[in-house]
C-alpha cells in the first residue's frame, strides 16, 4: 500500500512515549513516529494561551492587551461555577455530578473513549523515517557549511540549544528570536512575519498580497515584490522573514490563509515561491518557505484553538503530497530556501513538526534541504520525537502553551542531550544548519544591531521583555527607520504595478473600458454637450472610518478590503482609497462625481437614475484562525460576497440610469467569489477580480479603469457557476465528524482533482477558467515549435552522492557546564538553555540509531535528483498583438499525460489529469508588434510520482502539448 493512503487513527497506546515535556527525555527514545496528544495533555492545556497570540501593539493611548477569555479555547465556553452552599444535604451528591460532568467534557474534548478502540498499525499511518539527513551535502552550501562547523565546534551544549530554541513570546522584540552565543558572536535572529509586509512595524510597505502577485503572472514582479520585501526586513533589522507561504495551496477555495499563497495549481505556486524566495534572500535576508504542510483550512488547524485537543489531520496519498502539496517547497528549496515552516496540522495522524517522513524524510533527504525547519507558532507538540523527526527550531520557543516559558526544548533538550534521549549530533546538525543558512545569505557581515523595532508597542521606549511579568527593564525599542523607500525608490511604485498588474478583467462589454477621463466617449455632441455623470458605490470604495489599522492583525472587513488578516496582514503606512483615486482621474470639468460608498443604497433613487456610470465595489475577507470576523472564524462560510455585496450590485445595476447606465464591477477578494447572481445583467458591462491589491489600491485601480495600465491579470483560480462545482474535497471541515477519533480528520480523496483539473476531469462549466484573464488588446499565437533536447529514458540518472556533512565529536559535556553560570539574573518566563541543577539527569549515552531508512532514489540535489531538473523539450511560439494597444499576454503552456494509461513496467493504471500546467510567461507586445516566447520543460514537468518505484517517471507514450491564453483556450496543440 502506498505509504500515505491509509486515514485511520494511530493507537494512542504509544502517545505518552511522544507526549512532550518531561516525558520527553525520562522516558527512554523509542524512534517511533509521532502520535497524537493523551488526556494527560489536557492538563497541560491553558486556556489563556491562545489568547497572548492576539496581542496588538500598544501604543500611549492603547495600553490594553486584548484580555483572555475561556471562550476562544473551550467547547461551550467555561463551565458554571456552582453557587457555594454551606453544607447542604445535596452537597455530596452535587460534587459526583459536578464530576461526573467536568469527566464527560474532558473525555469527549480529548476525541471520545472510543478512539482508543480503534485499531491501527503500531507506527501510526506515517511511516518512520531516521534517523535525520544531516546539513552539509550540497556544493552551493559548501562554503557556508565549512564556516558553520568552525564556529559550531567551538560551542558549549547550552549555546547550540540556545540557537535552535526561541527566546519566548514576545520576550524580545520579534515575534520569534532565537537565542545568541555572545562570546562567538552569534546573533539572537529575529523571525518576523511574513509574506506581504513586515508585521508590527512601522514605517513599513503592505505589499500586494500573495494571490495577487500570483494574478500577475509575471516572474520579474515576482522578484522584485520580495527584493523589495527583504530591503525592508534588512532595513528593519529582520534576519528571517516569515514567508512566502504556499501552503495553503488553494485545495479549498473557501480557506482562511489561501490569500497569502499565489494561486490554486503547483507549478504557479512553486514559480513565484521560488521568484519570492531569490528576492528576499539577493537581500540578505532568510526567507521562509511555509507552510509544510496541508494546512488547508484554518478550522481545527492547531490543537487547542477549536476546543479539541489534537489539530486536523491532513490524510495525504504519496503521490498527490508529491505532485500537488510538495511541489513547490521542491521549488523553494531548488532556489535556495533558507526555511522551512512546520505547519500546525497533522498529516496522516502525525504532527506536521514531529512526522520523520515529511522532514527527515522528503524534505531533507528527497528533496535535499539544506536550510532548517522551524516550527509554526506553537505547532511543535512534542520535545524528542520532533527532534528525531528532524526539526531543527521551535518558534517561538514556547512549549505546548503560549507565553509560560515552559519550552519542549530549552532546558529540555540540553536535558534529552544529557540522558541519551536526543544523539549530541542531532542537536550539532540543527544548528550547524542555522548557522549556514546565516552564513549562506552573508549575515555575518551584518552589524549585530538586532531589531530596531518593536513588534509589542509603538512608544520609542518600551519593555525589553513585554512577555515578562516581573521584569521592567526599559530601552530604545523603536527606532522609526523608514523601511519604505523615497521618491523614486518608494516601494509604493512597485506595489501600485504589482497590484495592477495582478487585476484581472473578467467581462468587458462593448469595450466600456478604458473609461475616458473627459467622460463621455460616445460622438453624439449632444450628449458631449453634457457632463458625463459617474456613481460610485459600496463601502470597498472607502476607507474604514475608524482608521485603517484599527482590527488587530486586520481582522475585520471594514471599508475597502486590501488585504485578508491574521500574521500574514501589516499595518498600513498608508491605504489610497478607490474612491479619492477616481475622483481625482476624471477631469471635473467634463465629469461629475457622486458617491454612496455604503453596502445599503438610500431611499431616494436619484443617486442612481442619474448615472451615466457605475462603478460598484463589493468584497470578501477571511483570515487567520486564530481571530473571526463576524461569523467568519478564518475560513470563509461560503464563495459569496459580503456585506450584501451581491444586493448591492444588483440594486446599483438595476437603477443605474433607470436600468440603462453602465455598470462596471469591482470585487477585492482572498479567493474565487461566485458571480452568477449579476454577471449576466445587460448593464453590467465590466467586471474587474482586483484581488487584494495592498497599499496602493486606489491608484492600482485607476490605472486599470482608465487603461494606462493595459490589463494583463489572469486568474490564479479557477470560478465556479456554482461553490458545489469545486467537488467535495474542496468542502472546509466546520465540524468535527462521530468517525474521526482523536483528531478531526480530512481526507484528501480527490488526490490530483483539484481546481482546475477537477472542472476538467468531470467537464463542469466554469464561469471564468483557471489562467483567463481580458487585455485592451487581442493576441494570436502561431507557430509552435517542440524540440527534443533530452533523452525521453522512464527514469533520471542514478542518484548523484553528495559531499561530506561536517561532523563533531559525539562526547556528552561535563554535566555541570549546563547548569546556569553564576550569579545569573534570570528574566521571569524567558527560555534559556541552562539547567537549575541535575537533580533528575541520568547522564546516558543515546540509543543506538535505527537502521537507516532507504535514502530517495529521487534525491541527490536541491530539489531533488538533479536530473530532473534537465531540459527534456524546448517549446517555442510566435505571439503577435493584433489589436489597438499595446499590451502583455500571458502565455501559458499545458501538458497532457496519456489517458488511460497502464504503466508497461508495472502494469499498475496511471490516472492523469486531463492536462497540467507546466509553464507560463508574461510577454509584452507593442501593437501589431510580435514575439518569440520559449518554454523549458524539465524531466521533473514530464513526469508523474511512481508510487511504486518511489521515483518520477516519464511516461510511455504521447504527451500532448497545448500553448496559449488560460488552461482552456490552447489555440497551439502539439506532441512529444
Ligand atoms: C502563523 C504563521 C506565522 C506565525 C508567527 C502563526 O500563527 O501560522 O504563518 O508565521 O504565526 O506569527
Amino acid at each position: 500500500m502506498p505509504p500515505y493512503e491509509s486515514h485511520e487513527l494511530r493507537r494512542g497506546k504509544y502517545a505518552k512515549l511522544d507526549a512532550p515535556g518531561d516525558d520527553d527525555v525520562e522516558t527512554p527514545t523509542r524512534f517511533s513516529d509521532d502520535s497524537n496528544g493523551t488526556l494527560e495533555d489536557l492538563e497541560e492545556h491553558d486556556p489563556l494561551a491562545f489568547d497572548s497570540k492576539l496581542k496588538r501593539k500598544k501604543s500611549a493611548g492603547d495600553l490594553k492587551i486584548r484580555k483572555a477569555s475561556y471562550r476562544d479555547t473551550e467547547p461551550g465556553g467555561p463551565l458554571p461555577v456552582p453557587r457555594r452552599k454551606s453544607r447542604c444535604a445535596l452537597g455530596r451528591c452535587c460534587c459526583w455530578l459536578l464530576v461526573f460532568v467536568a469527566a464527560t467534557v474532558l473525555i469527549i474534548a480529548s476525541g471520545g473513549i472510543w478512539a482508543y478502540k480503534i485499531s491501527v498499525p503500531e507506527d501510526g499511518l506515517s511511516p518512520p523515517w531516521y534517523p535525520s539527513p544531516r546539513g552539509g551535502t550540497d556544493k552551493a552550501w559548501e562554503e557556508s557549511y565549512k564556516k558553520a562547523a568552525e564556529l559550531v565546534k567551538q560551542m558549549t551544549l547550552p549555546e547550540k540549544v540556545n540557537i535552535t530554541t526561541g527566546t519566548g513570546w514576545s520576550m524580545d522584540m520579534c515575534v520569534g528570536q532565537t537565542g545568541r552565543v555572545a562570546r562567538l558572536k552569534f546573533p539572537s535572529l529575529c523571525l518576523q512575519d511574513g509574506p506581504l509586509g513586515i508585521r508590527f512595524a512601522d514605517n513599513i510597505t503592505a505589499f500586494p498580497a500573495g494571490i495577487t502577485t500570483g494574478a500577475t503572472w509575471n516572474k520579474e514582479l515576482m522578484y522584485l515584490r520580495g527584493k523589495a520585501h527583504g530591503k525592508e526586513a534588512r532595513l528593519k533589522g529582520v534576519n528571517v522573514l516569515l514567508g512566502p507561504a504556499m501552503g495553503p495551496l488553494g485545495r479549498m477555495p473557501a480557506g482562511g490563509r489561501v490569500w497569502e499563497g499565489f494561486g490554486s495549481d503547483p507549478v504557479l505556486q512553486g514559480i513565484a515561491a521560488a521568484q519570492t524566495i531569490k528576492g528576499i534572500q539577493d537581500e540578505g535576508v532568510m526567507a521562509t518557505a511555509k507552510h509544510y504542510v496541508g494546512n488547508e483550512q484554518e478550522h481545527f488547524r492547531q490543537a487547542w484553538e477549536w476546543g479539541l485537543p489534537n489539530a486536523i489531520s491532513s490524510n495525504i496519498d504519496d503521490r498527490t503530497l508529491h505532485e500537488i502539496y510538495a511541489w513547490p517547497f521542491a521549488d523553494s528549496v531548488k532556489a535556495g530556501v533558507t526555511s522551512v515552516m512546520c505547519s500546525y496540522n497533522q498529516v496522516n495522524s502525525s504532527y506536521a513538526c514531529q512526522n520523520s517522513k515529511l522532514l527527515n524524510g522528503v524534505l531533507k533527504d528527497e528533496l535535499g534541504f539544506q536550510g532548517f525547519i522551524q516550527s509554526d507558532w506553537l505547532a511543535q507538540r512534542s520535545g524528542v520525537a520532533s527532534a528525531l523527526a528532524g526539526l531543527d527550531m521551535t518558534m517561538p520557543g514556547d512549549g505546548l502553551r503560549w507565553a509560560k516559558g515552559n519550552s519542549l526544548w530549552g532546558p529540555e533538550l540540553t536535558r534529552a542531550v544529557l540522558n541519551g534521549s536526543v544523539p549530541i549530533d542531532r542537536v550539532d546538525d540543527m544548528v550547524t544548519r542555522v548557522v549556514a543558512s546565516w552564513y549562506q545569505v552573508g549575515q555575518d557581515k551584518w552589524d549585530d544591531e538586532g531589531p530596531n523595532f518593536s513588534s509589542w508597542t509603538n512608544d520609542r521606549v518600551g519593555k525589553l521583555h513585554e512577555g515578562s511579568p516581573s521584569n521592567h527593564d526599559t530601552g530604545v525599542v523603536n527606532k522609526y527607520v523608514n523601511a519604505q523607500g523615497e521618491g523614486k525608490e518608494a516601494h509604493g511604485h512597485l506595489v501600485r504595478r504589482v497590484a495592477a498588474e495582478g487585476t484581472v478583467l473578467v467581462k468587458n462589454e462593448g469595450r466600456l473600458l478604458p473609461l475616458d477621463r473627459k467622460g463621455w466617449k460616445t460622438s453624439n455632441k449632444a450628449k458631449r454637450r453634457t457632463k458625463y455623470r459617474v456613481g460610485v458605490f459600496g463601502e470597498d470604495a472607502r476607507l474604514p472610518h475608524e482608521g485603517i489599522n484599527h482590527c488587530p492583525d486586520q481582522s475585520c472587513n471594514e471599508g475597502t478590503l486590501a488585504s485578508g488578516w491574521g500574521s500574514g496582514a501589516v499595518n498600513y503606512s498608508y491605504l489610497i482609497e478607490p474612491l479619492s483615486a477616481i475622483r481625482e482621474a476624471f477631469d471635473n470639468e467634463t465629469v461629475y462625481v457622486t458617491d454612496w460608498v455604503e453596502n445599503k443604497l438610500p431611499s431616494q433613487k436619484e443617486i442612481l437614475e442619474d448615472q451615466d456610470l457605475c462603478i460598484v465595489f463589493a468584497n470578501a475577507d477571511a483570515g487567520e484562525g486564530y481571530e473571526s470576523y463576524q461569523s467568519i472564524r478564518g475560513d470563509r462560510n461560503d464563495l459569496n460576497l459580503q456585506k450584501g455585496g451581491e444586493k448591492l450590485i444588483r440594486d446599483v445595476a438595476k437603477g443605474c440610469g433607470e436600468g440603462m447606465g453602465d455598470v462596471v464591477v469591482v470585487i477585492h477578494a482572498v479567493g474565487p467569489v461566485i458571480l452568477e447572481k449579476f454577471i449576466d445583467m445587460m448593464n453590467v458591462k465590466a467586471v474587474i477580480i482586483a484581488n487584494l491589491p495592498g497599499t496602493e489600491s486606489g491608484n492600482a485601480i485607476v490605472d486599470v479603469l482608465f487603461g494606462d495600465a493595459n490589463p494583463s491579470g489572469r486568474l490564479p483560480y479557477t470560478i465556479a457557476k456554482n461553490e458545489d462545482d469545486y467537488g467535495p474535497g474542496s468542502k472546509i471541515k466546520y465540524l468535527p465528524s462521530p468517525s474521526d477519533g482523536l483528531a478531526p480528520q480530512q481526507n484528501f480523496s480527490e488526490g490530483l482533482y483539484i481546481d482546475y483539473r477537477h472542472f476538467d476531469k468531470q467537464g463542469i462549466e466554469p464561469r471564468f477558467e483557471f489562467g483567463y484573464g481580458l487585455s485592451y488588446t487581442q493576441f494570436a499565437l502561431s507557430d509552435l515549435l517542440i524540440e527534443e533536447k533530452g533523452a525521453k529514458t522512464p527514469l533520471p540518472k542514478p542518484r548523484p552522492a553528495g559531499l561530506t556533512p561536517p561532523s563533531y565529536t559525539t562526547e556528552l559535556p561535563d554535566p555541570k557546564s549546563v547548569l546556569f553560570p553564576e550569579g545569573f539574573r534570570k528574566v521571569e518566563r524567558y527560555i534559556y538553555p541552562w539547567l537549575d541543577s541535575l537533580k533528575g539527569v541520568t547522564i546516558a549515552n543515546p540509543a543506538p540509531p535505527p537502521p537507516q531508512s532507504p535514502l530517495s532514489d529521487a534525491g541527490g540535489g536541491p530539489g531533488g535528483n538533479p536530473d530532473l531538473y534537465t531540459t527534456l523539450l524546448s517549446v517555442s511560439a510566435s505571439l503577435e498583438n493584433t489589436g489597438p494597444v499595446d499590451g502583455s499576454s500571458v502565455v501559458q503552456l499545458y501538458i497532457s499525460f496519456p489517458q488511460n494509461y497502464k504503466d508497461p513496467e508495472t502494469g499498475e493504471s496511471v490516472d492523469f489529469p486531463v492536462r497540467v500546467l507546466r509553464g507560463f510567461e508574461k510577454v509584452h507586445v507593442d501593437t501589431k508588434g510580435g514575439k518569440l516566447v520559449n518554454f523549458e520543460l524539465t524531466r521533473r514537468d514530464l513526469s508523474y510520482w511512481d508510487v511504486a518505484r518511489q521515483n518520477w517517471v516519464v511516461p510511455v507514450g504521447e504527451i500532448g502539448i497545448g500553448v496559449g491564453f488560460s488552461s482552456r483556450d490552447l489555440p497551439l496543440m502539439g506532441k512529444w
